[in-house]
């Protein structure tokens, strides 16, 4: 199951992101934090040292590529395959399990056993000829390759505010939690994300942060009805975290401890329609296909999609049997 926590710059996205990475690890889940913020915060607030950061999973794209090809017929060679470029049949699936090898790449233990993921920062030879996309485009890949089963998680810190619409990535979840402040300017940012998403299949919900009293509560509960999901206050032990200094998960405020589990509440009532998720996928790769990809490589890359194939779990079985 895959959570994202978008919202306005300082909203508290990477609070809350590694705060619930810390919880679901402390229930014994196995979770993977992915960074995929331009700047990135999230190891830190993992308790991670800086010279342990694992090795960006936008840094080596061609590797990416080329693994997650597999034998796919279709894709002779990483240089043909985009961010876009959905699984088909001989595509490598791959797991959150220990032994995955993109995980073993790209990612390290954390907090409580979690694992980290990180898109890379914004490098100095970016800038001005390309853009932080391509660094979310792995991500991107990198998901629609993920056979996640119920009780397995992804949680992603996303970049702030409309960014987040620049590419597919935002419909890769199977729930986004909007996470706000009680302000005018956070519950403009829902309205705008919740106007951007409208025509995609995307369950969002907000979570209020640093809500300090009842006018606070009230605010949002009048703002947003039932797209509020819970409230997290301003907390004490996020406070000492940043401190450098984090104390167990056990002595985080009960209240805030609340809003953790309605997060997880509804993130494990949703179900993943597969089939759906799939056309999500060929609908981003066609898009961008006809935007720039076509011209690029001067062909049509429509010829990628398998029709098919769906990915899940009965995809993955049958790759990992050979018969796919
Ligand atoms: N519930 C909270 N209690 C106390 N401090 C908080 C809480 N939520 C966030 N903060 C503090 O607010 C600041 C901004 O939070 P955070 O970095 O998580 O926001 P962000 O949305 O990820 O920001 P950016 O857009 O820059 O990535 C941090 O110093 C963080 O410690
Ligand atoms: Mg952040």
């Amino acid at each position: 199951m895959r959570v994202a926590f978008v919202g306005k710059g300082g909203s508290g996205k990477t609070t809350l992101a590694a705060l619930f990475t810390r919880y679901l690890a402390e229930l014994g889940r196995p979770v993977l934090a992915v960074d995929a913020d331009i700047n990135q915060h999230l190891g830190q607030a993992l308790g991670l040292d800086e010279d342990a950061t694992p090795r960006p999973l936008g840094a080596d794209l061609g590797w990416l590529k080329d693994h997650l090809r597999g034998g796919n017929p279709r894709l002779p060679s990483a240089d043909v395959v985009i961010k876009t470029t959905p699984p088909g049949r001989g595509s490598r699936l791959v797991r959150l399990s220990e032994d995955d090898e993109v995980l073993r790449r790209h990612a390290v233990r954390c907090a409580g056993g979690a694992r980290l993921m990180v898109t890379g920062e914004f490098d100095t030879e970016d800038i001005g000829v390309s853009c932080y996309h391509s660094k979310t485009g792995a991500v991107e890949l990198y998901l629609n390759h993920l056979m996640d089963g119920p009780g397995e998680y992804v949680v992603v810190d996303m970049t702030a505010g409309a960014d987040a619409f620049a590419s597919g990535l935002f419909t890769r979840f199977d729930l986004t939690v909007l996470v706000s402040e009680p302000t005018q300017r956070g519950i403009g940012v829902y309205r705008q994300y919740l106007a951007n998403s409208a025509g995609h299949r995307l369950a969002l919900r907000v979570v209020g942060n640093k809500v300090a009293d009842r006018a606070d509560a009230d605010y949002l509960r009048e703002q947003l009805g039932s797209a509020l999901l819970a409230s997290v206050g301003h907390s004490a032990w996020v406070r000492a975290a940043e401190r450098g200094a984090p104390e167990p998960l056990a002595s985080l405020e009960p209240a805030n401890r609340a809003a953790l589990d309605a997060v997880l509440a509804e993130l494990d009532a949703t179900e993943r329609d597969w089939a759906a998720y799939h056309r999500g996928t060929v609908e981003f790769h066609l898009r961008n296909a006809r935007a720039w990809a076509n011209r690029a490589f001067g062909r049509d890359l429509a010829d990628q999609v398998d029709p098919d194939f769906v990915p899940g779990p009965v995809a993955a079985a049958s790759v990992a049997a050979g018969t796919a």
